[in-house]
């Protein structure tokens, strides 16, 4: 039988850090060497202590359904977090828990978001965003951060990008892919575009926990009360708790879009996974130090290899001071290679020097590749000294 799909899936665009991904994984089964620098998540197990905690709410029988928009508890831990962490309030009913950041922003898109309504989007962006605007029938609006201006959009580039049919902003600080992080004064010239221009503010948060060098991670909705009720902060335990299977994530903000995303997940996921909320429970109430033993390990690796990249011919890099991405410009690398494209010299890096990193294209970028360090630092020297080696071999040519 032929089934004809919905028109709203035909322009999907598979993930494109999957594509390379999985490229990289058939290679390794055929028995090549390939590091693979395009991992997403932390390459730490989920600390013991939550680990227990799961185990012991499924012993104790705590394995049914929960309410549609998380465990009172376990908002509740959220809420503590938030005052801990940020200095700010929320109440339960200002909470919904999800299955995933991703899918605390997929369910945001679907309740604000009408046919025809804009979101800008600052480029370079996370995959998922324009996609998830789209299956909610909206228009994403791309403003291009400035590679000079370490990818980062200025408040002239929001302003001007405002219509009649915006409804909101996106904000990722740090940002998949730059590592990028907004300091308190870029969010406050945002925020009172924003507010000028009554759109809502989209702050997703989920690599707040992974800052570098001394830098401070703020939300935009700790500037003032106004803008805290103009905005919904996203986060989750994936990358902070190194949780990422687990799928626990968040929204916070307005009651009336809360009330409306609990409504819609009660008729889709129900609740999230029952389990993994009494794990994230744990996550946030139990001791925080496994969280700063991640990030320092991120960091000691992030000191050393950015230096050996921008080494490399051809590789110039904004220094990140965050998550655990990369995105250095390489476009003269692959001219000098003889590649007309920095796609192609990606297909290169994987084929011949045995190297998988994301093409930038598909984070609205040609001209850049990311690569992740959520490896260990002897397989991040030794790609690096593969991506050096060939670069120089065929420049030489
Ligand atoms: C910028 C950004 N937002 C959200 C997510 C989703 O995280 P999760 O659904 O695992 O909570 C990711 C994951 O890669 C991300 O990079």
């Amino acid at each position: 039988m032929m089934v004809e799909l919905a028109n709203r899936v035909l322009s999907l665009t598979p993930s494109s850090t999957l594509a390379i991904t999985a490229k990289a994984k058939a290679l390794k089964q055929q028995g090549v060497d390939v590091i693979g620098l395009g991992a997403g998540e932390p390459d730490f197990n989920t600390p013991e202590h939550i680990l227990e905690a799961a185990a012991k709410s499924m012993n104790e029988g705590y394995t049914k359904y929960t309410p549609s928009g998380g465990l009172p508890a376990l908002k509740q831990a959220i809420i503590n977090k938030f005052v801990a962490d940020q200095g700010l309030s929320y109440q339960t009913n200002e909470i919904m828990v999800a299955t995933g950041a991703k899918h605390a922003l997929y369910t945001l898109f679907q309740v604000i978001v009408n046919n025809g309504d804009e979101v800008i989007i600052p480029i370079p962006y996370w995959v998922s965003y324009p996609e998830q605007v789209k299956l909610a029938g909206g228009i994403p609006v791309y403003v291009e951060g400035a590679e000079q201006n370490h990818f980062k959009i200025t408040p002239e580039q929001l302003a001007k990008a405002i219509t009649k049919r915006t409804k909101a902003v996106i904000i990722n600080s740090p940002s998949n892919p730059t590592g990028v992080l907004y300091t308190e004064d870029e969010l406050k010239q945002l925020g009172e575009v924003c507010l000028k221009a009554n759109i809502l503010i989209i702050s997703d948060e989920i690599y707040e926990k992974l800052v570098y060098d001394g830098s401070k991670h703020t939300s935009i909705a700790q500037l003032s009360p106004e803008l805290k009720e103009q905005t919904i902060i996203i986060n989750g335990v994936s990358k902070s708790h190194s949780m990422t299977g687990w799928r626990i994530g968040y929204a916070a903000g307005n009651k009336k879009i809360i009330e409306a995303m609990t409504n819609l997940a009660s008729h889709s996921t129900s609740n999230p996974t029952t389990t993994a909320q009494y794990a994230a429970i744990a996550a946030y109430n139990g001791p925080q130090a496994p969280v700063e033993e991640m990030r320092q390990a991120f960091e000691d690796r992030l000191t050393i290899i950015y230096d050996k990249l921008i080494a490399i011919p051809g590789f110039t890099c904004v220094k990140p001071q965050g998550a655990f991405y990369l995105y250095p410009n390489v476009k003269a690398a692959a001219t000098m290679t003889g590649y007309d494209t920095v796609d192609e010299f990606a297909t290169a890096l994987l084929d011949e020097a045995k190297v998988a990193v994301i093409p930038g294209s598909g984070f609205g970028t040609p001209d850049n590749i990311r690569l992740s360090y959520a490896t260990s630092l002897d397989q991040l020297e030794k790609a690096v000294s593969r991506i050096r080696d060939f670069v120089e071999e065929r420049s030489q040519d």
